[in-house]
């Protein structure tokens, strides 16, 4: 009782989540945002401005590949396990997911390349291959946040969180966190903003 109380009570933990969570919504955010300009270049049959899409890869690129899946597996993840093995299965298959989901992301960029080279033809294939994308990664993100979290939140406790949020900490989401690189959501935003 002790115990729950005091997780209950963690700065550490609120501090976790908020970033992990807020990092989350960032995410699908940036993900909804292509899609809805893709979906209505194909509606009307257009080119749209192909530099929120190169903007919004890179954005992934920097956010989701390189800093986001990274603190799961190297902080969250294995502080999970050492309380419980009830979530090892869900995990292992969530780091496939990354894997996955990095392979995913490479085939995106290649599309991309291959839009701007051929076309509204071009443009279909890489919308159809975003679609997919954004429906696997909120998929992946509703099983972390339902199987993971709700788990880490009963389960871990103060030291674990202190751990967790250090290295969330380290490197934040550009549009969301109040520090790192502010420069990548400006020019992210500036170029959403350009072109609705
Ligand atoms: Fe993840
Ligand atoms: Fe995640």
């Amino acid at each position: 009782m002790h115990l729950e109380h005091s997780v209950a009570d963690s700065n550490s933990m609120r501090s976790s989540l908020s970033i992990l969570q807020g990092e989350h919504a960032s995410y699908g955010t940036a993900l909804k945002t292509l899609l809805a300009h893709l979906k209505r270049a194909r509606a009307h049959s257009f080119m749209p401005n192909l530099e929120i899409f190169t903007t919004g890869l890179s954005y992934i690129d920097t956010f989701i590949e390189q800093f986001h899946h990274p603190k799961e597996d190297e902080f969250l993840f294995p502080a999970l396990r050492q309380r419980t093995d009830e979530a090892d299965e869900v995990m292992r298959e969530l780091q496939f997911d990354h894997v996955n989901g990095t392979l995913a992301f490479k085939e995106l960029n290649a599309a991309l390349d291959h839009v701007h080279l051929g076309g509204l033809n071009e443009l279909h294939r890489f919308a159809d291959m975003m679609e997919r994308y954004t429906q696997a990664q909120y998929a992946h993100m509703e099983r972390e946040e339902s199987l993971v979290l709700s788990l880490a939140r009963r389960l871990l406790v103060e030291d674990d969180w202190i751990k967790v949020e250090r290295g969330f900490r380290a490197n934040r989401d550009p549009l969301f966190g109040a520090e790192g690189n502010r420069k990548f959501g400006i020019l992210f935003r500036s170029v959403t903003q350009a072109v609705e």
